[in-house]
């Protein structure tokens, strides 16, 4: 494995949430908090990279070369992964380059991430392979990630993201946010690999008419079981909530940014240490949704909901709302 900085790493703390609407609705509230399980390199992006940093080190890379919007998380986690193993990172970045750098892109930037931009047209051939032999020929070779950091080794990080729950506690729903279905393609696989037999899992896409979603994950985890070799294991129920996008990826009207800021608020007074403090693009638009549901009275009293934090919460420096 890639000399990851595990040394700055811990496991990620399941904290109580005793959400008032929960309560209120009889509703046991917890989240994993991935955010946490590491200063630079947190949340869902953590176990991404890890398998791949490890596949990139094997094949000899030590440049790795990635995509992302101006606002991309991966980007960060990329340039932070970048920094920490002492390797070089480009980031080619969907649009006009914009001055001044906006906080995601400055800190990527501060990691030594050469940022190079690609105009909207270009970059829609970010999968194709001639596109991809010009990259390699420009910026020489490097060990590819695609957008998202989503691949078939990253659902294979995704799958230990309840490693280190006790086996014995169980839930009746897990839930998780959704840009790309790779988080939750691992989610299933971690679920399943705890023989929770009743458990379900929900998925809260962030972008408008996510239920494409659905196919996307589908085709994660088939992927997923060629490159690793063995079928796909018997997956818990799941399904999507495709209603709580708010208009589309990173979207924040203002009843989410004024739900995004209250819950900071109960979180900062009220909620487990540190505060669970979320960010609207991902986290809000999941915590948001579940909080719904519970109160609409979609889930059963008695209940009880894992909901992920899978970090990001440095994107409120540069989203306004
Ligand atoms: C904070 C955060 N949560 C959740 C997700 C969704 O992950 P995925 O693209 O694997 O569906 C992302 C995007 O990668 C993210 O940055």
């Amino acid at each position: 494995m890639a000399t990851l900085p595990v040394a700055d790493w811990q496991p990620p703390p399941l904290h109580p949430l005793p959400h008032p609407v929960a309560t209120r609705q009889g509703v046991e509230l917890y989240t994993l908090r991935l955010d946490l399980v590491h200063p630079h390199l947190q949340g869902n992006k953590w176990y991404k990279l890890r398998p791949n940093l490890a596949a990139a080190e094997a094949q000899g890379h030590r440049t790795l070369l990635t995509f992302g919007g101006a606002f991309s998380n991966h980007l960060y986690s990329t340039a932070a992964a970048g920094s920490l193993l002492g390797w070089r990172t480009v980031g080619l970045v969907r649009g006009e380059p914009t001055q001044p750098l906006n906080p995601v892109l400055t800190f990527a930037q501060a990691c030594g991430m050469e940022l190079h931009y690609l105009s909207r047209g270009q970059y829609r051939h970010k999968t194709e392979p001639g596109f991809l032999a010009e990259i390699a020929q420009t910026y020489g070779p490097a060990y590819l990630l695609p957008e998202g950091g989503s691949n078939a080794l990253a659902v294979t990080g995704c799958a230990q993201m309840l490693a280190e729950l006790p086996p014995e506690l169980s839930f009746d729903y897990y839930a998780c946010a959704l840009g790309t279905g790779c988080t939750l393609a691992g989610l299933l696989l971690a679920v399943a690999a705890r023989r929770q037999a009743k458990a379900q899992v929900l998925g809260f896409p962030v972008l408008k008419g996510g239920g494409f979603l659905a196919a996307e994950t589908t085709r994660l985890l088939a992927e997923h079981a060629q490159v690793r070799g063995f079928p796909t294991p018997p997956l818990p129920a799941w399904q999507l909530l495709v209603n709580y996008h708010f208009g589309g990826y990173a979207k924040v009207p203002p009843a989410l940014a004024q739900w995004v800021t209250e819950f900071n608020h109960w979180a900062v007074a009220h909620g487990p240490a540190p505060a669970c403090v979320l960010e609207p693009v991902y986290t809000g638009k999941l915590f948001y949704g579940v909080l719904d549901l519970i109160g609409e009275g979609g889930i059963a009293p008695g209940s009880r909901v894992l909901v992920l934090h899978t970090g990001g919460v440095y994107a409120n420096a540069s989203v306004q709302y």
